[in-house]
């Protein structure tokens, strides 16, 4: 069940409104805005993006620096689009993004399931266990069940006596998310959701029978590397470590003593994930720390830059493989991988991540979106397009606006015709 029809989709803006997106990555932070067409389509009318500063490795690290970058990334937006925004959708970086697949079970009240019943079983769900460092930011229903019967994908209905609700609750550190509502509220603006950063990214570049077939998403960013998996359409799965493109830079710039910021231009220009023969004949250019302007160049053969930009990305998918395998899923998904973000862009890495994954991988760059000039629809920006998408299609995976099904007549409401006609 997808949405990629927003008219059976109740929990979809109308056409007209506006989304914002706020990617507060570790190497730069990016503001989207789009307004949603009669088409149901993104329209970006909206880009800013800044250097990320006083964030590392997916966490705030000095406030003040944060919200600066904060600030310019919605400014140059707004300027853009030519209008303001209020509030906004913001990535929690997938360090701080956990999974917790919780299963409730409640008696069915008559002789059928109705809406309460429903509405009852996912309050109950929902409340996985959350400690009191972690909250919930998303909570994703993933599988009914009636007394033996499992596998309903509505229950509405259904004849039985006991109905069981799968929920995939993701939670997040308290203390990210309470730096981020500073950063942003410092800012003058709104957190409308904070969305688990792969997440994001997955629902900007897979493709519909990836979500649903299964299928794992990695994004490989500057300072985490974050994983989402998805099976029969639903998220099921968030993870991350540490480790990203910076950490491949801070390599080279040590092992070859050169300075970060020709580190990361003999990466992007030279840099390979796998080693090639051809790579012992040919030599590059690399200016030494401290001797920079020195009249004599120093070259090195490029074997040099791949020997060490490889055990890092091996080690790397080995540790994706190791969470994958640790998460039970690895070998439900499937078999399809998709790479993500700005370090994915490294030439050898399908290579190199076929091999140590045994997947069948492509790199992908946001899709169902328009208005992305050239510069902002590579594999960097699927985070911030993909906040958009979740403003404008999945609000009701916030667990906020699960919450006021207390009061009867709102979501459950919309629930429940909402799967009666989709399910
Ligand atoms: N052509 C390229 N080849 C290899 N790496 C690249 C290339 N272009 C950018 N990168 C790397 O991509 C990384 C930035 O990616 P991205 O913008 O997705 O990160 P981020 O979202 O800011 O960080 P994170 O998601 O980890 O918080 C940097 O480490 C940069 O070196
Ligand atoms: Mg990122």
């Amino acid at each position: 069940m997808q949405f990629s029809n927003n008219r059976n989709n109740p929990f979809a803006k109308p056409p007209g409104s506006i989304v914002a997106g706020l990617d507060i990555g570790s190497s730069k932070v990016c503001c989207f805005i789009a307004r949603i067409s009669n088409t149901n389509r993104l329209n970006v009318i909206g880009i800013g993006h800044y250097e990320a500063r006083g964030i590392k490795n997916g966490n705030i690290v000095d406030m003040e620096l944060a919200e600066i970058s904060v600030g310019h990334a919605v400014q140059l937006a707004e300027q853009m689009a030519g209008q303001t925004i209020d509030s906004v959708v913001v990535n929690v970086s997938g360090i701080h993004a956990h999974s917790h697949t919780t299963t409730s079970k409640v008696s069915v009240t008559g002789s059928e399931v109705n809406e309460s019943d429903v509405r009852k079983s996912l309050i109950q769900s929902r409340e996985c266990e959350v400690s009191g460092q972690n909250e919930l930011i998303h909570t994703i229903p993933v599988s009914y069940a009636m007394d033996n019967i499992k596998g309903i994908s509505n229950p509405l209905g259904m004849i039985g006596k006991q109905l069981s609700t799968t929920i995939h609750g993701v939670t997040a550190a308290s203390n990210a998310l309470k730096n981020l509502r500073t950063c942003i509220a410092n800012n003058h603006l709104e957190i409308e959701a904070f969305c688990a950063a792969p997440y994001a990214s997955a629902l900007s570049c897979l493709v519909e029978d990836e979500i649903d077939l299964g299928c794992t998403l990695i994004d490989m960013g500057a300072g985490t590397t974050s994983i989402a998996v998805f099976l029969e359409g639903k998220l099921v799965y968030v993870d991350a470590i540490a480790v990203g493109g910076s950490h491949v830079t801070s390599d080279i710039a040590r092992g070859l003593t050169t300075p970060l910021n020709h580190a990361e231009r003999l990466k992007t220009l030279y840099g390979s994930a796998i080693q090639s023969p051809r790579d012992e004949m040919e030599t590059i250019e690399v200016p030494q720390t401290g001797e920079e302007d020195r009249f004599a160049p120093n070259y090195m053969p490029r074997s040099l830059l791949t020997g060490i930009i490889q055990p890092r990305l091996e080690e790397t998918f080995e540790m994706v493989r190791a969470r994958l395998d640790a998460s039970g899923y690895i070998n439900v998904v499937g078999r399809r991988v998709v790479l993500t973000g700005g370090a994915s862009q490294l030439q050898g890495l399908t290579e190199l991540g076929t091999l140590i994954l045994n997947k069948q991988i492509r790199i992908a760059s946001p899709i169902k979106i328009s208005g992305l000039a050239e510069a902002t629809s590579g594999p960097a920006f699927s985070c911030a397009s993909g906040l958009l998408h979740y403003s404008a299609n999945r609000m009701n995976e916030v667990p906020n606006i699960i919450i006021p099904v207390m009061t009867p007549g709102n979501f459950v409401s919309r629930l429940g015709s909402w799967l009666k006609e989709n399910w």
